[in-house]
């Protein structure tokens, strides 16, 4: 890693422009990182190539491993949850108490890089690395500002040592932020859902079942607080966020956000199927655009109020004196 260019600016109310490292992403990674790590590659073919499945496209850097596809659907999902959290979050993109000294942030698995965009502000301060965040980090210890994970439920085996990473290579005072939607499907009718009366539920069950045989389980921002403080992280926050998957909404602000919800669900539902039915539980894809298009066909046709919750979870790792 180079290290950062100097600030450019005086730090203003906001925090400024900053160096922000779109780093250790196996799937959308775009520059250089010419280390010697495990699995730190150079921009080559394996990064650059891909593998088809299903009429969905994945990244063939460590093939199998992540199970969400990195086509154009795919990407205009994950901008159109870039948009969800911006807004679910007043516009912000992050919740730390971040002073005027960030210098270097780091987001992991940053997928399309929206965030990482968006918080550097001016693209010099970007840069894109591709690694692989379950393999041993190259960047020093007590390293970064601010290290942001976002929508990474059953991207990891491991995430108790995921956290210890994060906590090694933030700096003492600096702070690690998780946001995330819970793998719960609710309704707000009180009507309890289960796959044996809601299609949704069905498909729901069966990818977070599947995610939980291969190891890498969605259920994972519920307990992330905890699993922050065990890490070691302290004055750890957690703010909770109704995201609505439905214009049920009365609100006007939540029956946007659930419109959008509701878009983002039913490009999900095929997404998080197609590999992770395949691969774990032998399904046909034909079988699997069966189960997407009853669960489709329900959200289009229910009084339910559908809608899970979003976590924002932010921690500070301790200052040297306090250690
Ligand atoms: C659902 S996307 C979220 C992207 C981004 N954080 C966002 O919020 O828009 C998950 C990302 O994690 C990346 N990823 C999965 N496993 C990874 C690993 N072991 N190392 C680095 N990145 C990984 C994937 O390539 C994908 O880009």
């Amino acid at each position: 890693m180079s290290t950062p260019p100097a600030l450019t600016s005086p730090p203003t109310g906001r925090v400024p422009p900053q160096n922000v490292f779109s780093d250790v992403d196996s799937g959308f990674g775009s520059s250089i990182n010419g280390t010697d790590s495990n699995y730190a590659t150079t921009i080559g073919s394996e990064v650059f190539s891909y593998v088809y499945e299903n009429g969905r496209r994945y990244h063939s850097y460590r093939e199998g491993i992540y199970v969400l596809p990195n086509d154009d659907r795919e990407i205009e999902r994950l901008d159109l949850y870039h948009h969800i959290f911006n807004v679910l979050l007043g516009g912000k993109l992050y919740v730390a108490p971040l002073g005027a000294n960030v210098k270097r942030i780091l987001d992991i698995g940053t997928g399309t890089g929206s965030w990482a965009i968006d918080m550097a502000e001016v693209p010099p301060n970007c840069k894109f690395e591709v690694d692989d965040v379950e393999s041993d980090w190259m960047s020093p210890k007590n390293y970064y500002d601010f290290i942001h994970a976002r929508s990474l439920s059953g991207a990891f085996q491991n995430w108790e040592l995921l956290l210890k990473r994060c906590f090694d290579h933030t700096t003492p005072g600096g702070y690690f932020e998780f946001h995330d939607y819970d793998a719960e499907l609710k309704s707000a009718t009180g009507f309890i859902l289960t796959p044996a009366n809601s299609d949704l539920a069905n498909w729901w069950s069966l990818v977070t079942d599947a995610a939980s045989k291969s190891g890498r389980s969605f259920k994972v921002a519920t307990s992330m607080k905890e699993r922050m403080e065990k890490a070691g992280f302290v004055d750890v926050t957690q703010r909770i966020e109704m995201w609505p998957l439905g214009s049920w909404p009365k609100d006007p602000r939540m029956k946007e956000i659930g419109r959008w919800g509701k878009v983002g669900l039913s490009e999900s539902l095929h997404a998080f199927a197609s590999a992770l039915l395949t691969r774990v539980l032998g399904w046909e894809d034909e079988d699997i655009k069966k189960l997407c298009a009853k669960a489709l066909k329900e959200m289009d046709n229910t009084d339910q109020q559908y809608h899970c919750h979003a976590y924002f979870i932010s921690g500070r790792k301790p200052d040297l004196e306090e250690e």
